[in-house]
This record gives C-alpha cells, sequence and structure tokens, in this order.
C-alpha cells in the first residue's frame, strides 16, 4: 500500500460554547486542529449539547453556536479540509451516549475532577447532565473512530474515560471501538487568568478581566494584559509555582508569537513588567488581527454558515450513523425493517 492510499488517521475534538473561546481555547486544543487538518481526517464540532449543563437564555446560547463557529473559520479551519458541524445536528451522540450510559459505572464517571469542581463552585445546579458529560463526550470521541483528541490538560481525564468505556464496551460485545489518545501541547495545555495565574483560564468565568476572548477588541486587549497579575521580582523567568503570573504570560507570547519560551526569557531579559505585559498584548492584537477581520466578515454571510453547518452534518452523520448501527446490533437491538 502506497502512502497516499493508507487510511488517515481519524481526529475528533469540540468546544462547547458556553461563552465565547478564550486565548485558552486556542493554545490548548484550536491551534492542534488547524495543523492537524493538514495530514489527518477530522472531525470538529461545536458542543453544543455540552453547553445546557449550565443555565444561558436561548438567545444568547443561538449566538454563541454561530459565533464559535465563525470563529473556526476565522482561525482557518477549512470546510475542504476537515468536517465542522453543530454536535445537536447529528442525533447519533445522544443516541450514543445512552448506550455508553449502560457501559460506565458509577464510581468512574464520580471520580471525575471537573464534576467534583464544577459542582462545587455552583452547587444549586448539579444536574445529571453535568455527571453524565463525560459519556457524552465519550460517544462524540467513539462514534468517528478516533484515535487521536487534541485537547488542553483539563479534558485529558475526560479523554482517558472515553477509553475505558471503549475498552469495556469491546471486551463485553467485541472489538467495536478504535481506543482513543489526548493529544496535549507541550506549550499551553493550560493557560491561566490574568488576575488568577494559578487556575485555568476559563470562558464561562465571571471575572472578564481574567480571561481574553479571541474576539476581544485590540484596546481590551491590551487593558487586560495591563492589569496582569505578576509578582515584585522584577524577573522575566519562567518559573510555574513562584511566578505564575510571569510564566503565564511567557506561555501566551510563546503561543501567539511562535517564540519559544527560553527565547522569550532571552528577548525579555532586563525589560521591566510594564513594556513585557505590553509586548505579550501586542503579540495577541498582532496575531488577532487578521482572525478577527475573517471572523467579522463570515458572521455577516450567514447563507455560508448555513452551508457549513449543512454540508458538515451530513458528513459527520453519515460516518457516526455507520457505527451506531454497528452498536445497536452487537448490543442486540433488533434491527428495524
Ligand atoms: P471546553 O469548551 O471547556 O474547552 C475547549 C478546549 O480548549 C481547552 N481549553 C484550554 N486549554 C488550555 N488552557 C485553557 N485555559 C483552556 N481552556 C480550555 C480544553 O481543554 C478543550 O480542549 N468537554 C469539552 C468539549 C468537548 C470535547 C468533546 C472535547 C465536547 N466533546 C470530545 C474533545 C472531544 C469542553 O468542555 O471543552
Amino acid at each position: 500500500m502506497t502512502v497516499e492510499n493508507e487510511k488517515k488517521k481519524v481526529i475528533f475534538s469540540a468546544v462547547k460554547p458556553t461563552g465565547a473561546p478564550t486565548l485558552g481555547s486556542y493554545a490548548g486544543a484550536l491551534k492542534n486542529w488547524l495543523a492537524m487538518q493538514e495530514d489527518y481526517d477530522c472531525f470538529y464540532c461545536v458542543a453544543d449539547m455540552h453547553s445546557i449543563t449550565v443555565t444561558l437564555s436561548a438567545a444568547d446560547f443561538r449566538k454563541n453556536t454561530l459565533d464559535m463557529l465563525a470563529m473556526y473559520l476565522a482561525l482557518g479551519l477549512n470546510p475542504e479540509k476537515c468536517t465542522l458541524f453543530i454536535q445537536s445536528h447529528v442525533s447519533a451522540h445522544a443516541e450514543l451516549a445512552w448506550v455508553l450510559n449502560c457501559n460506565t459505572l458509577f464510581g468512574e464517571a464520580r471520580r471525575m475532577t471537573q464534576f467534583k469542581e464544577k459542582s462545587k463552585k455552583n452547587p444549586e445546579n448539579v444536574n445529571v447532565g453535568l455527571f453524565d458529560y463525560p459519556v457524552l463526550m465519550a460517544a462524540d470521541i467513539l462514534l468517528y473512530q478516533a484515535e487521536l483528541v487534541p485537547v488542553g490538560q483539563d479534558q485529558k481525564q475526560h479523554v482517558e474515560l472515553a477509553r475505558n468505556i471503549a475498552q469495556r464496551f469491546n471486551g463485553r460485545y467485541s472489538p467495536t471501538f478504535v481506543l482513543p489518545e489526548p493529544i496535549i501541547p507541550k506549550n499551553g495545555a493550560k493557560i491561566c487568568g490574568l488576575q488568577n495565574p494559578k487556575s485555568k483560564m476559563s470562558k464561562s468565568d465571571d471575572n472578564h478581566n481574567d480571561c481574553v476572548y479571541l474576539a476581544d477588541e485590540p484596546d481590551v486587549i491590551m487593558r487586560k494584559f495591563k492589569a496582569a497579575v505578576t509578582d515584585s521580582d522584577a524577573c522575566i523567568k519562567f518559573e510555574r509555582e513562584s511566578k505564575p503570573g510571569i510564566s503565564n504570560l511567557l506561555t501566551v507570547y510563546s503561543t501567539f508569537s511562535g517564540t519559544s519560551v527560553p527565547a522569550a526569557e532571552k528577548e525579555f531579559a532586563g525589560l521591566g513588567y510594564a513594556d513585557f505585559k505590553k509586548r505579550v498584548g501586542e503579540s495577541v492584537i498582532e496575531f488577532l488581527k487578521p482572525v478577527q477581520a475573517e471572523y467579522k466578515r463570515i458572521l455577516a454571510d450567514k447563507t455560508y454558515l448555513n452551508e457549513v453547518m449543512k454540508t458538515g452534518a451530513e458528513k459527520a452523520a453519515r460516518t457516526a450513523a455507520r457505527t451506531l448501527s454497528k452498536v445497536y446490533r452487537k448490543v442486540g437491538f433488533v434491527q428495524p425493517f
């Protein structure tokens, strides 16, 4: 078999539109998605079904979903090269999730760190969906027989759960699912907040100064970087534990400028923190300039967005239906006439 005829590895990943995408979404996931679309068979979705574990107004939620798809395109994801779709447009996700629920142990779902953290943070809305969320995520991945799942550090445990569920199902019935593996970037796997550099930058956080959104206006981005928390050391060095603010800014700079962290340390040696923060802000603004122009253009072109959604959903649904039908046969559901 020649290399050209070899089947490309399948990639699956998603972002949930609970808010607008952030620098963290880009560094942890979207940057790798872009690189991978060149060589792999990629399925990237907007995980809208994952978003309703939190309360959002329907109007905001619809807007977030379309904004997210437009941002995928603006960043350079190409619907000719990869399959871009909205999760709820492919009903097989919910259907497979039910079967996988019956192959997931309560105890293993209960161990999920995100579930524990989110339940603690929002105790008045610990819904069953929040608990079951990693199983839906397993369904997303396994439907496409994805081998690789590019995600940030916080999703590693969920991908490992998907692998365990797949292994259990394969053992119980017969080989059905490809076992997925997470792909975590060396640099940028966990971008932290600008105000709280010890915790993850999160799009659904209430402190908007902590978080830089990819669609933020340049002056807003600069203001947030200028206000970033640092330390009283006056030394630009990567030391995650003792200098979380500076280390986080170096990681952001490296992600958006393409300079390695050690090279950035050299570049900024002797510079004051105020100038350093300004330079980091500039690197992000510079990177986002063409992306934001494209984003505005795409958002105004509803016909194009609809076309991308429709083509993507049809393509995803065809692949998903093959896996779901295999699963239904294996578990013993009577085949419809
Ligand atoms: P979500 O929407 O929270 O985040 C989307 C992706 O961005 C990464 N990420 C980060 N990486 C580095 N630093 C940060 N501050 C940061 N914030 C977010 C996340 O790790 C993730 O890769 N459950 C998923 C969405 C999902 C999914 C899937 C992912 C649904 N189905 C199947 C992979 C496969 C989520 O909530 O990601």
